[in-house]
Order: structure tokens, then C-alpha cells, then sequence
């Protein structure tokens, strides 16, 4: 059944308590729960209390979950696998590829967060060369990272949309200049699946990772992994259990021991370990319903139009928008301050420390990146929200003169 965003905008903000309480900016933080996604957390909490749990009921919502996960980013369920975050996803391509001494990286490490680049770094230690490619003005520097690229490049990665500032990579340009050159194109997705339309296949990425509590409206605690097929089938993962092995009987039993002739079980599912995060399963199972439910080109494009009138909003107001005009860099996050310059707990503008200061005491929750104030949204914002915001932002503004 399909739900029509624009039609039935306040009954999906109705589904957020957090609207009445807050203006709630900070999905790039993490999501706030829906009452539904609350009510499958409870229902599973209740049945662990009452002694009801069956597993097999469980591992059918397991499935069912990877099921809608394929779904959401248009790939097959034996290409999915779980995580427990999204770096714990990356690493698990990364330690299952058979590195040789002179294979390279590319990066821009700019723009990545450090979960995506330690990992990196840690293979020099097997003379693998990391090659950063700096970024431009805080956009991914997609055409640079391709020239980069040789016969020696095994893998490049970028994340769909940085968590500072916050724009979005042209991932299909990146992902078919890999193809043609047999690189691994792997996607750090934490800021963008779930709110930011994803197709693997049309985008030609190797491996996603990801994680639930951001876009994907779930909880802390559990990831997916994409990997495509081929490059699935040539991996072997770091570590491996019982649910990595294929029994030749879905019957078969957790603790089945099938002999010391294994087989791996097909595409990314050779991933799979032991028992799974089961609440965060229960919570996912709820939120991705809701997703694919309204569609996330829908979900995309009404969120890039708030996303929008936002940092005109700014720019009106003479604040200097990261990224200037809003264009097909933009997606859900506004980022506002220079670019480069602060941490994650102040910028070198006193009048944007101000700001956030105060726009956190009138109840817009917002966070702090990288020395930029980020703005961050879902379906459960609206317009009225922004004007809000516009609104908070020219009264300090005015005050201050
Ligand atoms: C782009 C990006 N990558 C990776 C991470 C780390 O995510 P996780 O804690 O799911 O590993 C974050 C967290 O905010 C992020 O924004």
C-alpha cells in the first residue's frame, strides 16, 4: 500500500512525538523514534519479559527485514548482509578483500568520516598505498578521484552524502568510471539511505554500508552491508559462523555442524554471524515499512524542498551557506559557517556559536560539525519548521544589531 507524502504529511508527523516537542534538525545525529517503530520494540521487550520468544518467528522477521532492505536500495536479498554499524560494514569489505603489496586506495579524506578512513591507513602495513585526493570547497572531488585511478587501484571510496557539509557525491559518474576499471566502488551511506533515494544498481556500487538510526529511522546497534553479487562470491569474509555456511537445508538448526567441508552460503549472506540484533530488527522491520510505504524518491525530493528553502532562507538573511545556491549537491542537510574552519563543538564565528546557543534554547535541535551549524531532515519535518527556524534566526540576528 502506497502513502502519498504530500497528502498525508501531518498524519506521518503525527507518527513522531518529537514534533511536539521539538524542531527536530538533527537526523544527522540520529533519528527520532516513530510510535510504531516504539510499539515493535515494546512488543519484542514484551515477549522476551513473558517468556514468548520464538526464534523462528525471529529469523522470519530477520529475513523479512533483508528482504525490505533490498527493496529500499533495489539489489537481491542475498546481497545484503548484517552489521552492527555502518563502520563495522566497511571493514568487513575491507578485511575481506586479498590485499598485494601495491594495490592502492583512493580517498578524499576530507570529506570522509575517520570510521571510513583508519581502516584504510591500517592496510599500509601490507604496502598498500592510500592516495587522498583533497576535496574542492567541501564537494566531493569526483573527477579528480577518477583520475586517480589506475591498473593498481583495488577499491575507492566516498560516502553518498557527507556528514560535514553535507552534500551529496554524483555517485553514478564515481561508480561507473570504477566499473570500467574493475575498482571496487565501495559507499559509505550512513547520511543519505532511507532519506535520500539509493539505487545500487543504476548508481553501479560494489558495497554499501550503513547503518539504522539515521535515515533509516531504526535504532543504534545495526547496520547492512551491500555487497554485489560478483564481488560477494570472490570475497572471504574475516570471520565466519554458522549462518555463514550454506547446510543445503534452510531447515538445518543454529547449532548444526555440517562437517569441516563447508560452503559458503550465497553472495553477501556468507557475512552472516550468529544471532542477530533482534530489537533493533524489531524496530527496523517497522521503520522501513513506513519508508517504502511513502518511497523514497518522494521522501528525497520533499526533503531536498525543505532542504532548500532553508538555505535560501539563510542566505537571505546574509548567512553564508555552505556550498553557495542550492543545487544538485543538495539533499537533506544545510550546513551554515566556513567551511574548514572550528570543531564539532564551536565554529570561529561568534555569531554562528550564538546562534546555535540559541536556537538549541528555543527548542530546534541542531547539531554542530566540523565548525558548520548542521541542519538535518526527515518526513517528519514541514515548512512551518523552517519558517521557524528563518524566523529564530532573523530575530538574533536583529537582536544582536
Ligand atoms: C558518513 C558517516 N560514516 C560513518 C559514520 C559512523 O557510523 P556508525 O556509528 O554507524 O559506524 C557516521 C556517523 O555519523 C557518518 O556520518
Amino acid at each position: 500500500m502506497n502513502l502519498n507524502l504530500e497528502a498525508n504529511l501531518s498524519q506521518i508527523r503525527s507518527l513522531f512525538p518529537v514534533t511536539r516537542e521539538l524542531v527536530y534538525l538533527d537526523l544527522g545525529g540520529r533519528a527520532p523514534l516513530a510510535t510504531p517503530v516504539r510499539a515493535a520494540l515494546d512488543a519484542y521487550l514484551d515477549d522476551c519479559m513473558y517468556g514468548r520468544i520464538d526464534k523462528s518467528v525471529l529469523f522470519e522477521t530477520t529475513e523479512k527485514v533483508r528482504d525490505q532492505f533490498a527493496a529500499l536500495i533495489n539489489c537481491h536479498p542475498d546481497e545484503v548482509t548484517y552489521t552492527k554499524n555502518t563502520s563495522e560494514g566497511l571493514n568487513m569489505v575491507c578485511t575481506a578483500m586479498q590485499w598485494r603489496s601495491g594495490d592502492n586506495v583512493i580517498i578524499c579524506p576530507e570529506l570522509e568520516h575517520p570510521n571510513n578512513i583508519y581502516l584504510w591507513l591500517n592496510l599500509r602495513q601490507h604496502g598498500v598505498e592510500v592516495r587522498f585526493v583533497h576535496h574542492e570547497n567541501g564537494f566531493m572531488p569526483v573527477d579528480a578521484m577518477i583520475a586517480a585511478m589506475d591498473e593498481r587501484t583495488r577499491l575507492l571510496t566516498a560516502s553518498s552524502i557527507s556528514f560535514s557539509p553535507g552534500f551529496r557525491t554524483d555517485l553514478e559518474k564515481v561508480g561507473r568510471a570504477c566499473r570500467a576499471n574493475g575498482t571496487v566502488f565501495l559507499v559509505d551511506g550512513a547520511q543519505s539511505v532511507g532519506v535520500s533515494h539509493t539505487d545500487v544498481k543504476q548508481m553501479n556500487i560494489d558495497a554499501l554500508s550503513v547503518s539504522t538510526q539515521k535515515g533509516m529511522l531504526g535504532l543504534y546497534g545495526m547496520g547492512f552491508l551491500y555487497i554485489r553479487r560478483e564481488l560477494a562470491e570472490k570475497l572471504r569474509p574475516a570471520y565466519i559462523a554458522r549462518f555463514s555456511i550454506d547446510m543445503g537445508n534452510a531447515d538445518a538448526h543454529e547449532s548444526d555442524f555440517g562437517g569441516s567441508d563447508f560452503k559458503f552460503m550465497a553472495a553477501a549472506r556468507r557475512f552472516d554471524l550468529g544471532n542477530y540484533n533482534f530489537p533493533a530488527v524489531c524496530a527496523a522491520h517497522a521503520s522501513l515499512e513506513l519508508i517504502l510505504k511513502i518511497g523514497t524518491k518522494e521522501i528525497d525530493a520533499y526533503v531536498t524542498s525543505l532542504a532548500t528553502k532553508l538555505a535560501d532562507g539563510f542566505t537571505e538573511l546574509g548567512l553564508p551557506v555552505c556550498g553557495g545556491a542550492p543545487g544538485p549537491h543538495t539533499g537533506q542537510i544545510v550546513t551554515v559557517g566556513q567551511y574548514g574552519s572550528g570543531g564539532d563543538s564551536g565554529t570561529n564565528d561568534e555569531l554562528l556559536n550564538g546562534l546555535y546557543r540559541y536556537l538549541l534554547a528555543n527548542k530546534v535541535k541542531l547539531s554542530m560539525r566540523r565548525g558548520l551549524l548542521r541542519f538535518s531532515m526527515h518526513i517528519y519535518n514541514n515548512m512551518d519548521e523552517i519558517k521557524v527556524v528563518l524566523g529564530l534566526t532573523r530575530k538574533y540576528i536583529g537582536e544582536l544589531k
